[in-house]
């Protein structure tokens, strides 16, 4: 019979409390996602109230404060604290977003942080990407030639085939437009998802890449792309202001003019 309710050990408890707001004059309450794999326990919901005083204004700013000065143990990824690297994405206030550039200021009330939705957690806010990475491999994100590379120069675009990787290089791979995808969320281990497709087309419109063809071929079956219907979720999460969407939409296309 079919089950319908989460299994008993992925409820989400309540978890610790802390507090260092006493007086203070401009606080706030984060209400953070802990599960710790080798404890055996159920995850668990710790709360901070923070004096915002004594850090930075964005989340991950509050996240740092926390392992630094209040519980070590928290754990999350991040690196560059700039929008670049794509590393601190997390699930935050409900939306997927990267905590280094999403300011605590653009929520009212609490604010609640949990890892990257339907991705399998290592630990704390620290979602398994390795399907992530495993299927960008698949796309091959690298320059395919059939010539040598020019002596001494670059191999050359026009300014207008340059402009036509606008809105695709960007991207950071932060994985917030894949795990907002509910086709990906049932589907993640054949479908690609938004995030592998605009770069899948990032390559094939590469004039500069001669493996257009192989790369469509790859594509065209029933999971790998045509899972997308056009729901848009990707397009509104993505930090970065890209819209995987309609490079989606650009590669169905492509497709259907091969064979018109
Ligand atoms: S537009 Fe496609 S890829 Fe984007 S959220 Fe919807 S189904 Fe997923
Ligand atoms: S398209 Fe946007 S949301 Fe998706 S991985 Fe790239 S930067 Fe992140
Ligand atoms: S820390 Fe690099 S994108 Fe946030």
């Amino acid at each position: 019979m079919a089950e319908f309710t989460l299994p008993k050990n992925s409820k989400i408890k309540s978890g610790k409390i802390f507090s260092e707001a006493n007086g203070a004059t401009r606080k706030k309450k984060f209400h953070i996602y802990r599960w710790e794999p080798d404890s055996g326990k159920n995850p668990r919901l710790d709360v901070y109230e923070l004096n915002l005083d004594n850090f930075g204004p964005m989340i991950l700013d509050a996240i740092i404060y926390i392992k630094n000065e209040i519980d070590s143990t928290l754990t999350f990824r991040r690196s560059c604290r700039e929008g670049i690297c794509g590393s601190c994405s997390m699930n935050i206030g409900g939306t997927n977003t990267l905590a280094c550039t999403k300011s605590i200021a653009s929520f009212d009330g609490d604010i609640s942080i949990y890892p990257l939705p339907h991705m399998p957690v290592v630990k704390d806010l620290v979602p398994d990407l390795s399907n992530f990475y495993k299927q960008y491999a698949s796309i091959k994100p690298w320059m395919q030639t059939e010539t040598p590379a020019p002596e001494n120069s670059e191999r050359i675009q026009s300014k207008n085939d340059r402009e036509k990787l606008d809105g695709l290089y960007e991207c950071i791979l932060c994985a917030c437009c894949s795990t907002s995808c509910p086709s990906y969320w049932w589907n993640s281990k054949r479908y690609l998802g938004p995030a592998i497709l605009l770069q899948a087309y990032r390559w094939i419109v590469d004039s500069r890449d001669k493996s257009t063809n192989k790369r469509l071929d790859k594509l065209e079956d029933s999971f790998s792309l045509y899972r997308c219907h056009t729901i848009m979720n990707c397009t509104n999460a993505c930090p970065k202001g890209l819209n995987p969407a309609k490079a989606i939409a650009e590669i169905k296309k492509l497709l259907l003019s091969r064979i018109s």
